[in-house]
């Protein structure tokens, strides 16, 4: 069986850094290796003993550059892919004016198959193996999602937004044809290869109450299936769940109520969050997805990562292209870093690095398929160069340990510092 040897420093976490000391929940090896054989990593370690061990292993050798798990994007919608960074609105201005007239589109599968393909490439290049995306109303725009990674052999997770008000006639299904349209895609593509399925109510406001309580009925059926929502993003947002739901607690209520808050249950944002929701969401084990890029580029607010994982609610990390304004998770670890110092809050660059992997894997229960460069794990792995520009170069001349020449990437980098993309073990490039 043909093995493939990867050298250079490698990144490897043990525990969470945002609940252990950092010092504690990883190691850096400075001259590591990662064994792959068959699609998966089968060790990881010091790279002078494994190619010891392995001397029939085919051997790349990344000298310098940093061998990490691929990035694992946890909120995004594909079909916003051509329309990011449009400007000036916020959140329901931005749905109304950019973002409903572009998904209109994917009923054309012609049209679908390309953006889901550039997205996918757009992804690799940037360095993330792993996409967790919102598809449209139609049908069609999922099987281009799913046929498209599988193509790449990526695992991705993903679902048929549903939508029965509030949005325009051409984005409208209904109760029912949201019920059975998704349970036809959950039966064709959920397991399939690496797809996952997530139920995917868009948000209370495009859904009635019929809608919400029959895709709660759905995930009760399937309930080793995902769903993903949002959940408090801004305030007129808010407000407006407050009016179409006069009778609910709160937001959160509004999905708790009709059968859609569970741990499999991923809520995109969750930034102005009222103590009972911050309670039920711990309660149950649910999955926050943090969208930072986004919540500044919309004006959406402060999450408070630090918070929320002191609560132990599982947090994940994700691009929320293309209300999120970059491809990239370098970019998105870099805003997730200025939101924290906006909270009076520095995150390390091991809990950055952590979101954008294991903490990611987590919230999508994939914890040690991706997002994780150790035995067992899927061959999802990418080599970040630590000096891809002139500009990081500089500054990682003088950086005194790891952490300090990793900074520079996470605050200043693009998909220029991806050296290199394995997937399922084989390299992209
Ligand atoms: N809330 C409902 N739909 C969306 C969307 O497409 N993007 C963002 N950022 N928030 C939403
Ligand atoms: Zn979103």
């Amino acid at each position: 069986m043909t093995k493939h040897l990867l050298l250079g420093q490698t990144l490897q976490f043990h525990a969470n850094p945002l609940h252990d000391d950092w010092q504690n929940a990883c190691t850096v090896d400075s001259a590591g290796g990662v064994l792959i054989e068959a699609g998966r990593i089968t060790a990881a370690g010091s790279g002078a003993d494994l190619r010891t061990a392995h001397p029939d292993a085919t051997v790349t050798d990344y000298g310098q550059n940093l061998i990490t798990a691929g990035f694992v994007d946890a909120h995004m919608h594909y079909p916003q892919t051509a329309m990011i960074a449009s400007w000036g609105k916020q959140l329901i201005d931005w749905l109304n004016t950019y973002t409903f007239p572009e998904e209109s589109r994917f009923g054309d599968k012609a049209y679908a198959d390309m953006i889901a393909g550039r997205t996918m490439d757009l992804a690799l290049a940037h360095g993330t193996t792993t996409l967790t995306s919102f598809c449209t109303i139609h049908p069609t725009s999922v099987d281009a999602y799913f046929e498209a990674a599988a193509t790449r052999n990526m695992a991705v997770v993903g679902g048929k937004t549903c939508m029965d008000r509030n949005a325009p006639d051409t984005l409208r299904d209904t109760a029912q044809s949201a019920y059975d349209d998704s349970k036809a895609l959950l039966e064709k593509w959920h397991g399939r290869g690496r797809a996952t399925y997530a139920i995917t109510p868009r948000f209370s406001p495009t859904s009635t109450p019929d809608q919400l309580n029959a895709l709660g009925s759905l995930w009760s059926e399937h309930p080793d299936c995902l769903m993903q929502t949002h959940l408090s993003e801004q305030h007129d947002e808010i407000a407006w769940v407050k009016s179409l739901f006069p009778t609910a607690r709160d937001y959160l209520d509004t999905y708790e109520s009709h059968g859609l808050l569970g741990a499999r249950g991923l809520y995109g944002h969750a930034i102005h969050l009222e103590p009972r929701e911050i309670d039920r969401l711990a309660d149950v084990g649910a999955a926050l997805v943090h969208c930072p890029t986004s919540n500044t580029f919309i004006g959406s607010g402060l999450f408070d990562t630090f918070g929320l994982a002191a609560r132990h609610i599982r947090t994940g990390l994700a691009t929320d292209t293309g209300g999120g304004s970059s491809f990239s998770m370098l970019r998105t670890m870099a805003a997730a870093y200025e939101i924290g110092q906006l909270r009076g809050t520095a995150l390390h660059p091991s809990q950055l690095m952590w979101l954008a992997t294991e903490g990611s894997a987590q919230a999508l229960h994939m914890s040690g398929q991706i997002g994780h460069l150790g035995a067992g794990a899927m061959a999802d792995i990418i080599v970040l160069d630590l000096a891809s520009t002139p500009a990081i170069a500089q500054r990682n001349a003088r950086a005194t340990d790891i952490w300090d020449a990793l900074f520079p990437t996470i605050m200043m980098g693009d998909d220029r510092a991806i050296a290199d993309v394995w997937v399922a073990g084989k390299p992209t490039a």
